[in-house]
């Protein structure tokens, strides 16, 4: 592969010929990352089961880590899974285009590569300008994991996705920052409840909307032990930065308390740290050391900046970060996710 083409693209106006180009490069097998509403995917098309495994390649990612297609319409979706349970319809009524990607039982057709050999496959419609008439113009579905290498915070600026993807894809499209800053929320609807496998864009009070109370499976991979750091043999770090990150979970007070009383010690062993905490305890924290997660009670503000955040940590040179834990409701969910899978085991309940 040549060099890799990264072009600036209007995101309310996108450029039709770079449009084309780029959906040329997917149908001739290519490899393009594009930008959605939740954060930047690396692209590739289903016909094109080489494509498909380079995707793996260039991100190093684990063969046994389905990917999502992406569709430009529902009424794609018979090409896509063998079987559309009337749930998945009213489902994307409501919430297509955006942030919610149904896993469904998949058509043959479908290479076994873009599901990693599962029977079911994962799929999305993304509220994105550029992905929705690429995706049209490309003409085939396309899977998409996160525009990063495995392992690293996803990207939600085109800078990012360069950081990690430039030399190794044919072509970035850059329309700036992308919207809700964490990914989609992924719902099994194989099984008699749903079942939400990743908190995301759409949050579990939108979902009881359509299936009630109770009605939504949400298993909770956070079972907190007080006081102590969980789960300290937990195989995967995911959406990490370079240094350890500490998750704090528990009252604000005692959070901030106990993340200052850290950052006296880390100081003492003259090791640099970074802090991830909320805008109305700013002035709580030394200045330099603090990155703000935005308000407390808009959890929107921390899920749109969180992995910009994580990633600029690393460049700040921090050696340990420390996170305090948002509120697990509505979108905080989601972010309390990521800060979770980032911590990979570093999680302290202060109670
Ligand atoms: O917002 C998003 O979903 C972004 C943008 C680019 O659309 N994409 C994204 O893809 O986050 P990725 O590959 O980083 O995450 C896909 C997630 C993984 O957790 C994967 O295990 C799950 O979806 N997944 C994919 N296919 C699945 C399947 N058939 N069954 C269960 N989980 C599946
Ligand atoms: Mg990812």
């Amino acid at each position: 592969m040549g060099k890799t083409r990264i072009i600036k693209i209007d995101a309310e106006k996108p450029e039709e010929v770079y449009l084309r180009e780029a959906a040329a490069i997917l149908r001739e097998g290519g490899l393009v990352a594009f930008p959605t509403e939740t954060v930047y995917g690396l692209g590739a098309a289903v016909t094109r089961p080489q494509a498909i495994q380079r995707v793996y390649a260039v991100k190093g990612r684990p063969a046994d880590n389905p990917l999502i297609v992406h569709l430009d319409s529902y009424r794609r979706l018979p090409a896509v899974a063998a079987e559309i349970p009337p749930a998945a319809r009213v489902l994307a009524e409501k919430f297509w285009p955006g942030p919610l990607t149904m896993v469904l039982p998949k058509k043959a057709t479908i290479p076994a590569e873009v599901s990693a050999g599962l029977p079911t496959v994962a799929v999305r419609v993304p509220d994105h300008l550029v992905a929705l008439r690429l995706l049209e113009l490309a003409g085939v579905p396309v899977a998409a994991p996160s525009a990063n290498l495995s392992g690293r915070p996803s990207p939600t600026l085109g800078r990012h996705v360069a950081e990690d993807l430039d030399g190794l894809v044919e072509m970035i499209l850059d329309a700036g920052p992308t919207g809700v800053g964490v990914e989609s929320t992924v719902l099994d609807l194989t099984g008699p409840t749903p079942r939400i496998l990743r908190p995301g864009g759409v949050t579990r009070e939108m979902l009881e909307e359509v299936f009630g109370v109770g009605g939504v499976e949400e298993p909770d991979p956070a079972l907190m032990e007080s006081g102590r750091p969980l789960a300290p043999g937990m195989k995967y770090r995911h959406y990490a930065p370079k240094a350890p990150l500490y998750l704090i979970v528990g009252e604000p007070a005692r959070v901030n308390r106990y993340i200052k009383e850290r950052l006296a010690v880390e100081g003492k062993a003259r090791r640099k740290s970074a802090v991830l905490a909320y805008e109305e305890d700013r002035d709580y924290f030394p200045e330099g050391l603090f990155f703000s997660l935005g308000e407390r009670n808009k959890p929107e503000e921390a899920a749109e900046r969180l992995f910009s955040l994580l990633r600029a940590c690393d460049e700040a040179g921090a050696e340990s970060i420390y996170a305090a834990a948002p509120s697990r409701t509505g979108l905080g969910r989601a972010v309390f996710n990521r800060l979770w899978k980032a911590a990979g085991g570093n999680v302290v309940e202060v109670g």
